[in-house]
């Protein structure tokens, strides 16, 4: 078992890697941060990012105050273990490692879909070792909210490093989480705060779409509602930045503001063919 840092100042100084995502997740921004970055602003104070999904854009700006959101409660439930009781989560982490086997990952995927009894580290942790254990690191949920991927086929997969663990821990020490849906930033962000929405895309065609990251899809009127909270949040002098698809609606939508076109290449998708470059667009509040 790994010695507990007494505090948050410890944990920093006991890592000797940087803080970077640690779960695989559709949309992960990490090999577009080097075309963010110069139309990041210089200067703000409070970091929020609404659609934290694996986080690759707070992880790589690494802010000293921040408050992440998302709807999926697995997932915040996996950033709030991480942070406040990262022993407990990899010891949790090291057992299933070392029962990890087809029966053992079907076990828990039942077990991870039905967690009554379970504290919030085991289920985390449930959810952290089927996420690096999972078919292509896809998270997927049926109509029924439950997690349906199967096993991956991975020789020895990398389940946890526990000074990458002690260093997102440490970066998450000054940061809120919450499960919230996106519209709620409006109760919180002022004046010089900095607002990043990487929400799920409008869908290139309309069978390319993949917006079932969680029960209850994310529609076109979502969108909209989207676009008028980026105004409002403009409006109040905050800065706001939007990722999307390079789509005429998404265009259309953003109409007046600085759009800026991005080449990304999909990650995750089942078909190798259809993981070429992708347009996409970051939109810009100032
Ligand atoms: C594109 S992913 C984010 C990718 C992430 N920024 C990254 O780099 O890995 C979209 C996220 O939005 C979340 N989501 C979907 N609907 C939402 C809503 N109404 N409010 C907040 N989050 C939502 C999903 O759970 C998912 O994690």
């Amino acid at each position: 078992m790994a010695k507990a840092p007494d505090s948050a100042h410890d944990l920093l100084s006991t890592s000797t890697v940087a803080p970077s995502p640690f779960l695989k997740w559709a949309g992960g921004k990490a090999r577009l941060m080097a075309q963010f970055q110069p139309w990041m602003p210089e200067d703000f104070n409070h970091y929020f990012e609404p659609f934290v999904g694996g986080g690759a854009v707070y992880f790589t700006m690494r802010p000293p105050e921040a408050t992440l959101t998302d709807v999926n409660p697995r997932l915040i439930e996996c950033y709030t273990a991480i942070r406040d009781e990262p022993i407990a989560l990899m010891d949790e982490l090291a057992k299933h490692r070392s029962r990890h086997c087809k029966d053992h990952y079907y076990r828990c995927r039942t077990r991870m879909n039905a967690p009554r009894g379970l504290n919030a580290v085991s289920r985390a942790a449930l959810m952290i070792y089927l996420n690096k254990t999972c078919f292509n690191g896809l998270y997927r949920e049926n109509s029924r909210g439950e997690f349906n991927v199967p096993m991956g086929s991975y020789k020895s997969p990398n389940i946890f490093n526990p000074d990458h663990i002690f260093a997102v821990s440490a970066q998450l020490q000054s940061t809120n989480l919450r499960v919230a849906s996106f519209e709620h930033v409006l109760e919180s962000a002022e004046p010089g705060d900095f607002v990043y929405f990487d929400p799920p895309y409008v869908p290139l065609t309309e069978t390319s779409s993949f917006t079932n990251y969680s029960k209850g899809g994310f529609d076109m009127s979502m969108q909209h509602k989207l676009a008028r909270i980026f105004d409002e949040l403009s409006r109040r002098g905050c800065y706001v930045m939007l990722s999307n698809s390079d789509t005429p609606a998404v265009r259309e939508l953003f109409e007046g503001w600085r759009i800026i076109g991005i080449q990304a290449s999909r990650a995750i998708n089942s078909r190798a063919s259809a993981r070429g470059p992708v347009g996409e667009v970051l939109v810009r509040s100032w």
